[in-house]
């Protein structure tokens, strides 16, 4: 009887034990294992510079190739490739960004001074990035990408939607 009641106790005192400690270590593991339950592939949505001013003549797109911090586990990669836009500069310092990517089925459109056009299926836009002609194969005009000038330099932030859709639907993550 007496060598149960020990027994009992010494389980129940191991339990605990086992509790505690799992209640101190698993949350001081959550940094560390974080990385391993989050996408596998991130990217940070920072404000990317596209240049001064002067970079962009009124009424000929632009090419800016856009990068950013990738984050994979616990790695960064600084200056990753992750898409590409033209500014097109208008009359009175208006200014058109618009993603190179084609909204259709994501292949990189051409430009020229007239609009543009895409080489894979015969996509074609307007200069200010509007569908042309009813048999375009692609759903939606051109992404528009957020911009604003500071200072004499033109800055965008960058967003890939995906492509194939009528409505925008932004990517989480590429790679
Ligand atoms: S990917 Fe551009 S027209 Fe198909």
């Amino acid at each position: 009887m007496a060598n149960d009641r020990r027994g009992f106790l010494e389980a129940t005192a191991k339990l605990c034990g086992f509790t505690i400690t799992g209640a101190v270590t698993i949350p001081a593991l959550g940094p560390l294992i974080h990385p391993l339950l989050a996408d596998s592939v991130e990217f940070d949505a920072e404000e990317t510079a596209l240049g001064p001013l002067e970079r962009f003549p009124i009424g000929v797109p632009v090419k800016v190739p856009i990068t950013a911090n990738r984050r994979d586990g616990w790695t960064t990669t600084r200056g990753v490739p992750i898409g590409a836009v033209y500014v097109i500069r208008g009359d009175n310092e208006a200014y058109r960004v618009l993603s190179t990517t084609c909204p259709h089925l994501g292949c990189a459109v051409a430009a020229s001074n007239k609009g543009f056009n895409c080489p894979c299926h015969g996509a074609t836009f307007t200069l200010d990035g509007q569908r042309r002609g009813d048999d375009n194969p692609s759903p939606r005009n051109m992404d528009p990408m957020e911009h604003t000038v500071r200072d004499g330099v033109l800055y965008c932030r960058f967003v890939a939607y995906r492509p194939g859709e009528e409505k925008r639907l932004p990517v989480r993550s590429t790679g």
